[in-house]
């Protein structure tokens, strides 16, 4: 016997592996080659169904099952896969289908924002169903939500041309969340990859409903405020910018080549699976003390990646920017080199590591590994399904923007290339979802920096006084005064100041 959801009877819920539940078989375990290529574990979900010439439709966290049940009665000729995390609602929901003799729908036990992301192919999926979706009403709880950038852009690689995202939920602070992150993928602030419509019931909901869930009929005797909408795929952008629209790796490397040379217009969304390389540009990997941020003095491997979307003028590390050196290594020599050295903690550095995204499979290993990644970025792109344990950003001032005249740049072309990128506000907060430990380091080589600081913080959510780390800028000790200005600032303020550890223990030299 099996204990039911809430308030249900005990009993045994038969789930019809193979026939309701999505069995062992039907979903193997995911090969090791997604490292190398992420199509490699995703499946035709058509053949997962009876009519195999249907699209299928997806319920994210379908509950006890009553709107895919009802939908599936309503219309045969969909195809209705519920996905549930919980398993004693997935077992629930996936008795109550094998009771009703539903032939159409189906249940699945997993993650439904992992299996978009690993187990769903591009061009597949007619409509997503999201309904009452856990708010996580704490902030610190924020980044377990379902509607994120990262999630919606996943969607958009799943959904056929012209498929639907519909969304509803009683909680308004949550949709206000929402918004935001609509905005980035919306016209006219965001890339235009979803448009906005009104929200029409699905044909199984009930006189004055609007889906008739569980969760909905409970909220309404509540008398709570509903919020709704459809997000409808645009096609004129998903063939310019579906990253995963099939792609040769000769050609994402040459991609990555042109990024590692700064040569690439704009910086990528470097996190949406495509062709993605097994190796990773690297300048240097050593072991040695972490020297800035939360983690200073914490013995740590270090990878740097070698290529940089930006070119600040006082960069210390010009041989991942400027003139990046080195070479492609394996991930998976990355990772026996982070044994060897027996760190616990692995620091992903650059020049820009989010711009390369086999970052994002090296992050699965290194954290399947038990290690602790921090990953160092300027913040300007946001890759979708990025995990880390500290997300250190540093975000660029107008300080770090190269003069006119610059010899390192006789086209003149890095400086307005380097302004254009150097803030992106909306990339930083999703960067900040990313991890549970998140520090904004900012350079500071003036008390000017503090607006441009401020007007940033501004615009930003989740962050508190203690995540704020004022660094000097030069790579030298400070003089003093400099000193000075940045702690009186930090003391009332409530910031941290950053120092450089690594220069007192080394001094400016490579390889520490
Ligand atoms: C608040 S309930 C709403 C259930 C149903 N949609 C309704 O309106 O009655 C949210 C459900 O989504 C499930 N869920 C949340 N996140 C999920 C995820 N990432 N993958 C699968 N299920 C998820 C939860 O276990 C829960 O059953
Ligand atoms: S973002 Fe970092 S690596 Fe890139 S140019 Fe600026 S300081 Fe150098």
């Amino acid at each position: 016997m099996h204990p039911g959801p809430a308030g249900e009877p005990r009993r045994d819920f038969d789930t019809a592996p193979g026939v309701i539940a999505i069995s062992r078989e039907e979903l193997p375990a995911l090969p090791d080659e997604i490292i190398r290529d992420p199509e490699a574990g995703r499946l035709d979900l058509q053949r997962w169904f009876a009519n195999a010439a249907a699209a299928v439709e997806i319920e994210i966290g379908s509950g006890k099952g009553t709107f895919i049940l009802n939908e599936a009665r309503d219309r045969p000729d969909a195809n209705l896969l519920g996905i549930e995390w919980e398993h004693e609602f997935f077992a629930y929901a996936a008795d109550r289908l094998r009771r009703a003799g539903i032939t159409n729908a189906r249940m699945l036990h997993a993650d439904a924002v992992q299996f978009l992301r690993w187990r769903v192919r591009a061009g597949s999926i007619r409509v997503i169903h999201l309904y009452f979706s856990d708010p996580w009403p704490k902030s610190r709880h924020h980044k377990r939500r379902v509607v994120q950038e990262p999630f919606l852009r996943e969607c958009h690689r799943v959904l056929v041309d012209g498929g639907q995202l519909h969304i509803v939920t009683d909680h308004s602070e949550y949709w206000e969340w929402m918004q935001e992150h609509f905005a980035r993928v919306t016209a006219p602030a965001g890339e235009a990859l979803f448009e906005r419509r009104t929200f029409e019931p699905p044909s199984s909901a009930g006189e004055g409903e609007l889906v008739g869930t569980n969760f909905e009929r409970k909220y309404r005797r509540e008398s709570r405020p509903f919020h709704a909408i459809t997000l409808r795929k645009l096609t004129a952008s998903a063939g310019a910018s579906n990253p995963s629209a099939p792609t040769s790796v000769k050609h994402t490397d040459r991609r990555l080549a042109q990024l590692q040379e700064g040569a690439a217009a704009e910086p990528v969304d470097a996190g949406t699976p495509g062709a993605i390389p097994a190796a990773l540009p690297v300048a240097e990997t050593f072991y040695s003390i972490q020297g800035e941020g939360k983690l200073t003095g914490v013995p740590s491997f270090f990878i740097r990646a070698s290529g940089c979307n930006l070119r600040c003028t006082w960069c210390d590390t010009p041989y991942a920017s400027w003139n990046p050196e080195g070479s492609p290594v394996a991930l998976a020599d990355l990772l026996g080199l982070v044994r060897q050295s027996t760190a616990r903690h692995v620091v992903l550095t650059g020049g820009e590591p989010l711009i390369f995204p086999q970052v994002a499979a090296l992050c699965e290993m290194l954290r399947d590994a038990g290690i602790h990644i921090t990953i160092e970025t300027a913040g300007t792109v946001a890759p979708a399904g990025l995990l880390c344990d500290l997300i250190s950003i540093s975000p660029k001032l107008s300080n770090s923007t190269p003069a006119l005249g610059d010899p390192r740049d006789p086209a003149d072309a890095w400086r307005s290339r380097h302004e254009s990128r150097r803030l992106n506000p909306s990339a930083i907060q999703s960067l900040m979802n990313c991890a549970p430990e998140v520090q904004l380091k900012f350079v500071v080589s003036s008390k000017a920096d503090l607006a441009e600081i401020d007007a940033l913080l501004g615009q930003l959510r989740g962050w508190s006084p203690d995540d704020v780390l004022l660094m000097p800028e030069g790579v030298v000790a400070p003089e003093p005064e400099h000193k000075a200005w940045i702690v009186q600032e930090c003391l009332a303020r409530g910031w941290r100041y950053c120092t450089r550890l690594h220069l007192d223990l080394f001094g400016n030299s490579r390889g520490t």
